[in-house]
């Protein structure tokens, strides 16, 4: 296929660089037995809930998944272990204080335990034989947490009695890996389905998650008392990719709500507080004195940066043993609510997910996306415009906000400052689409609709699910959907928005291709999919921009001129191989 013969030399050069990004090792050791079988059932069972499109299996609601995740959190403890340890005798050490449910191991620069008892009390047990470790040089700040390093007695007496604890791997697939599970697979759809399995996060890393705010939780509530902190973004809401980072609410509306509704009597009794001017400065006051706390007391928080001034401030840290990069805000709750939508959105088909986290590594491997803030597009707008643009199908695959607003019931009537986030919750009572486009008619349908869509005249909306006209001048206008007035995509600047085109108008094309030349599995060529994710000939060309500007139709025409007469060899490297990118 001719496109992808293009400049394969610096394909492949860019290639080699992006599968040298260092990763945290992050292996997870399955546990023989009962608890590992547990671990496996609950994972397909949840995975299938999560999954499942044709309505059959009963789906929890959001709000129930979280509260469940939090309580299960809530009896968790995370254990830091020697690198050789008999697994039996540390479950049998442990199970003295309470019946273990689950337990998991991984490494992340060391060997941690998750351990998941029955009880909550059985956590107090083991806290309460827990000594603050004395120091020779350094002095520890004693703090009671659910964080423990666990130590042997007699290391030498226990070396002969160390099981062979087995690994399972919990990072993302290397690039090579991926290269070949897309290059073997039957069509473009698989291909899809299987980017979406390697890459969504696992049950294991979903606790992990969970576990972290909760003992995030354990260190604000040391000053705020019966406060909570809920993870929202990606870790929530279907579409995070392993590695994504980790976005904690801390959330203090539950402090003094609890008795309201008890109080009798002639009289009401309320907290003495101080006050602040406004709403922002008391989260700035909030969010600066969790910031201290985290960095001066908080077992395995690194790197704390306060970042108060941001339009939605917040605390930026890394928890090390979990290897979660972590943005801590408060007062933040319409974006916990878009993380509901977004989960209900990825619950009600199957082919959403798939696209979404397809679309979201197509613009990680072109550097549309960015980890550093700045001009370039987001993943929670890649997300909005998939949304979009699968309910501008026909028939739609999935319904309009305003849709789901008028399923809602009184129950799911939800005000936040002013703005109306009503929506059904219960997945259950959203008929499924009849649409049956194949993903690969998606996927090539996406980026020809993006490709051509008049970004300098149209808004992208999904309460309404139609493009409306554009509010404002930011080159890419993509409505907040709970406050509408504002745009998600405001950053944007019109050269990452031309990027973004052309990289659509070029996928597109590739895919137009597709049935004409698709290689052989056994000669290992990416296609489909896999082409899509290597290098483009549109960076290479706006490179070239930059030093002679051309009218727009020749350097086109120029442009398919070279992927036409671009000769076969440039196709492969040495080994006769080529690379996929894959770093998302
Ligand atoms: P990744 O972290 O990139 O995997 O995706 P994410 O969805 O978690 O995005 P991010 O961490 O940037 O933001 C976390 C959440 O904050 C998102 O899921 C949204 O709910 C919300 N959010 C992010 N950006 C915006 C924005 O520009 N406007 C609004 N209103 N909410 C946003
Ligand atoms: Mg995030």
């Amino acid at each position: 296929m001719a496109a992808r013969r293009v400049g394969m030399l610096a394909r492949l050069l860019l290639c080699a660089q992006r599968s040298q990004v260092l990763r945290p090792t992050h292996r997870l050791l399955s546990c023989p037995g009962t608890v590992a079988a547990d671990v496996k059932r609950e994972e397909q069972s949840s995975r299938s809930v999560e999954t499942d499109s044709e309505g059959r299996t009963p789906k929890k609601k959001f709000s129930e998944l979280q509260k469940e995740r939090r309580e299960q959190a809530q009896r968790t403890v995370l254990i830091h272990c020697p690198n050789k340890i008999s697994e039996k005798k540390f479950l049998k050490y442990l199970s003295q204080h309470g019946p273990i449910n689950n337990h998991f191991f991984y490494e992340s620069f060391g060997l941690y335990a998750v351990v998941e008892f029955c009880q909550k009390e059985s956590v107090t047990s083991l806290q309460n034989i827990t000594r603050t470790p004395s120091m020779d040089t350094e002095a520890a700040i004693p703090f009671k947490s659910r964080f423990f390093n666990l130590k042997m007695k007699n290391p030498s007496s226990q070396t002969s009695e160390q099981s062979c604890i087995q690994c399972s791997n919990h990072s993302p697939p290397s690039s090579k890996k991926l290269s070949e599970l897309l290059c073997y697979a039957e069509s473009i759809d698989d291909q899809l389905n299987t980017l979406l399995k390697e890459f969504q996060l696992t049950e294991e890393d979903i606790k992990l998650r969970y576990l972290t705010c909760s003992l995030i939780e354990d260190i604000a509530a040391a000053y705020f008392l019966d406060c909570t902190v809920r993870p929202f973004g990606s870790s929530v809401n279907s579409f995070g990719k392993l590695g994504c980072d980790l976005d904690m609410f801390l959330d203090l509306d539950e402090i003094g709500k609890l008795n309201t509704n008890k109080t009798s009597g002639n009289f009401l009794m309320e907290f003495q507080v101080k006050s602040v001017p406004s709403e922002r400065v008391a989260t700035q006051k909030v969010l600066s004195v969790i910031g201290e706390c985290l960095d001066h007391f908080g077992p395995g928080c690194v790197g704390v940066q306060k970042i108060l001034n941001a339009r939605c401030p917040l605390v930026r840290f890394s928890h090390q043993a979990s290897g979660f990069q972590c943005d801590l805000t408060t007062n933040n709750r319409i974006a916990l609510k878009s993380s509901e939508l977004l989960y209900i959105y990825g619950a009600l088909d199957s082919r959403v997910r798939a696209m979404v986290f397809s679309i979201r590594c197509w613009a990680r491997a072109h550097s549309l996306t960015s980890s550093i803030p700045g001009s370039w597009i987001t993943n929670f707008s890649l997300t909005m415009m998939v949304i979009f643009f699968l309910q501008r199908r026909s028939p739609p695959i999935l319904p309009t906000l305003d849709y789901l607003k008028t399923l809602a019931d009184a129950e799911d009537k939800c005000i936040i400052e002013g703005h109306n986030c009503t929506f059904i919750r219960d997945l259950n009572r959203i008929k499924p689409s009849g649409n049956t486009e194949t993903l690969e008619s998606l996927l090539k349908e996406f980026f020809e609709y993006f490709g051509n869509f008049a970004f300098n005249k149209n808004s992208i909306n999904i309460r309404q699910g139609r493009e409306q006209n554009k509010p404002e001048s930011s080159p890419l206008h993509i409505q907040n959907p709970f406050e509408t007035s504002l745009n998600i995509s405001k950053n944007v600047s019109q050269s990452q928005l031309q990027k973004f085109v052309d990289l659509a108008r070029e996928s597109a094309w590739i895919l137009s291709q597709e049935d004409k030349d698709r290689p052989s599995p056994s000669s290992n060529q990416p296609w489909g999919l896999a082409a899509l994710l290597l290098p483009s000939v549109v960076n290479s060309v706006s490179l070239a921009k930059k030093k002679r500007k051309k009218p727009a139709s020749e350097r086109i025409k120029n442009l398919l001129e070279s992927i036409k007469s671009s000769s076969p060899e440039n196709d492969t490297n040495t080994n006769g191989k080529r690379t996929v990118s894959t770093q998302a």
